[in-house]
């Protein structure tokens, strides 16, 4: 469905949201296999460690709820490096939320990390693709946007937001030959789930989650979801009338 990325030497890849987690597991991966990797998140401490440990990586530390950190970022690797091959949003935040709890304040902190930053990245990095004609957008968003969760009130629906941008923008892009791609993470081991209680089903490390997100560009994947034991059972429940999708997770989640 996308161009495929096989061979990885030299390829100009930004990971935004690269400082822990999924993002940091993926930017390592991605160097190793000889790509040159610029990482950005808040924490220019985190950043620099990784740096050190990843010999010609660069860190560019942004906040992506600012969209002129963002456009500064993006001019910063373009003037340097004259091209991009490989964009990926990988910033988030998440924290339980119920109807009986609900606070506008972390819902809108939501939107906007998970949301209006992937914009923001957009605005700034579209204009290269199109330039070039080449190259490819990857967001993270989540198995939770595919339809609503319990305890899910802020994250959810900016997750959802983030696989329709992903749809929209293929339509787009794909003809243009610019790559996109929606990575769907069931539950993976990072600070961002290190507070859940529950217990979170098919749990698998970041380093897991970098090889399948890596293995899904290089075979041009629209959709790389993951682990498929988890995500396929979603995928049929997202397949339900209301009725039985609402009785199904009742029942799975007791809640
Ligand atoms: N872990 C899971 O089970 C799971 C499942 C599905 C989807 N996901 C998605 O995967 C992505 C990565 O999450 P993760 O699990 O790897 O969590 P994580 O380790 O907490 O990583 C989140 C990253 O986003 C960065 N970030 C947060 N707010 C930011 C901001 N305002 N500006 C710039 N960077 C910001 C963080 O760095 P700083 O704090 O230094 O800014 C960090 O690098 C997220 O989009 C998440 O929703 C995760």
């Amino acid at each position: 469905m996308n161009p495929r990325i096989e061979n990885w030497t030299g390829q100009v890849v930004w990971l935004v949201g690269a400082s822990t987690g999924i993002g940091r597991a993926t930017a390592s991966r991605l160097h190793g296999l000889g790509a040159q990797v610029i990482v950005s998140a808040r924490s220019p401490a985190a950043l620099d460690t990784f740096v050190a440990g990843h010999a010609g990586a660069q860190a560019l530390p942004l906040d992506v709820t600012d969209r002129a950190a963002v456009q500064v970022a993006a001019h910063e690797i373009v003037d340097r490096h004259a091209r991009l091959d490989l964009v990926v949003y990988c910033a988030g935040t998440y924290r339980s939320m119920r109807a009986t709890e609900f606070d506008l304040d972390v819902a809108l902190q939501h939107q906007q990390v998970n949301y209006v930053g992937a914009l923001h990245l957009l605005d700034a990095v579209l204009p290269v693709l199109l330039r070039q004609n080449a190259g490819h957008l990857s967001l993270v968003s989540s198995v939770a946007g595919y339809r609503g969760l319990p305890q899910s009130l802020a994250y959810g629906p900016t997750k959802a937001a983030l696989i329709n941008l992903a749809e929209t923008l293929y339509l787009d892009l794909q003809p243009r030959g610019i790559g996109i791609s929606v990575v769907n993470p069931g539950f993976v081991e990072t600070p961002l789930t290190a507070g859940n209680a529950f217990r979170m089903p098919a749990l698998i490390t970041p380093e897991e989650a970098a090889r399948e997100i890596v293995r899904g560009w290089q075979r041009g994947h629209f959709e790389i979801h993951f682990p498929k034991r988890f995500t396929l059972w979603l995928k049929a429940l997202r397949m339900l009338a209301y009725g039985p999708y609402f009785a199904a997770v009742r029942r799975s989640t007791g809640l």
